[in-house]
């Protein structure tokens, strides 16, 4: 049997294992998944894992999914431009990481029909999320992302041609009546926080959420309540998730998925 695992810190919120296992048990693959709860200081040690075959495969998610890019052998190259990985697995004896969220936003844009070309995008949020997103958003040709972040010296080093960094307290100065605003920050993994003032929303705007856990964040709620086009989390985490099955089977599991029956599933995890 091989063995795959989640690392992050915390761990709780994570329905990876769920989702994996139930793919696993759909394909009669056998294989199992695990959450490990896994702080900075043992991060080393948990690539050691993939290294000595104990598992055949690791996600990454909150806080690492930078930090522990110095611990892999072989950055894919587009990761690397990234700047963050969420996937790993051996190869030749080696550990090589890669990076199956910006492939999974980009198909949950269009899943939900959602078009950002030629747009302008309010980026909340400078982690390892928010990096992959920024490269899907480039890729899908939008003009510039305004980005915010709690921590304003993490996004003034991101500065480029797309890339216009602002304090966190100019958003409601940025945010206009029609404006497509992505959250990449945790706030909201707590049900009662949002981070964007409900009288900031308007019912032209597009709202997204990369929070998955729970379905409907506090600040998807809001932009319903006003009537606004709401993209929730779930869609982009199930396709990196299958992305991430693709590549460590080599082969393609996820169009031997129903996304329909696996994201019921989920959801009724949740409920
Ligand atoms: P992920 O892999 O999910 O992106 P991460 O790399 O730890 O996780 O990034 C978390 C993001 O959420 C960061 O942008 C962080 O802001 P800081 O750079 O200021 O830490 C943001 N974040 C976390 N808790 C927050 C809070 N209470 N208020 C505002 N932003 C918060």
């Amino acid at each position: 049997m091989k063995n795959f695992a989640v690392i992050g810190d915390p761990i709780k919120h994570s329905l990876s294992p769920l989702l994996h296992n139930w793919i696993f048990n759909q394909l009669e693959i056998d294989a199992h998944y695990s959450k490990i709860r896994v702080p900075q200081n043992e991060l080393r040690s948990s690539i050691e894992k993939v290294r000595n075959g104990k598992l055949a495969g690791i996600n990454i998610t909150i806080p690492h999914k930078t930090k522990i890019m110095e611990y892999i052998d072989v950055v894919n190259p587009r990761a690397k431009l990234i700047g963050a990985i969420n996937f790993i697995m051996p190869a030749s004896g080696k550990v090589i990481g890669n990076n199956t969220d910006w492939y999974g936003f980009t198909l949950a844009l269009k899943r939900n029909e959602i078009d950002v070309n030629k747009k302008e995008i309010i980026l909340i949020g400078a982690g390892g999320v928010s990096k992959g997103i920024i490269f899907a958003l480039k890729q899908q040709g939008v003009t510039r992302v305004h980005l915010f972040n709690r921590t304003f010296k993490k996004i003034s080093e991101l500065y480029d041609e797309f890339i216009h960094p602002h304090k966190i307290t100019d958003l409601e100065n940025v945010i206009h009546s029609d404006s497509i605003i992505i959250n990449c920050t945790s706030v909201g993994m707590n049900a009662a926080d949002s981070p964007i003032a409900s009288h900031l929303l308007s019912k032209d705007q597009t709202i997204i959420d990369t929070i998955y856990n729970p379905v409907k964040t506090k600040l998807l709620v809001d932009a319903e309540g006003v009537g606004a086009r709401t993209m929730i989390g779930l869609d982009m985490f199930i396709y990196q998730a299958l992305a991430s099955q693709d590549l460590w089977f080599g082969e393609d599991i996820s169009n031997r998925v129903n996304f329909d029956d696996l994201k019921r599933y989920i959801e009724s995890n949740l409920c």
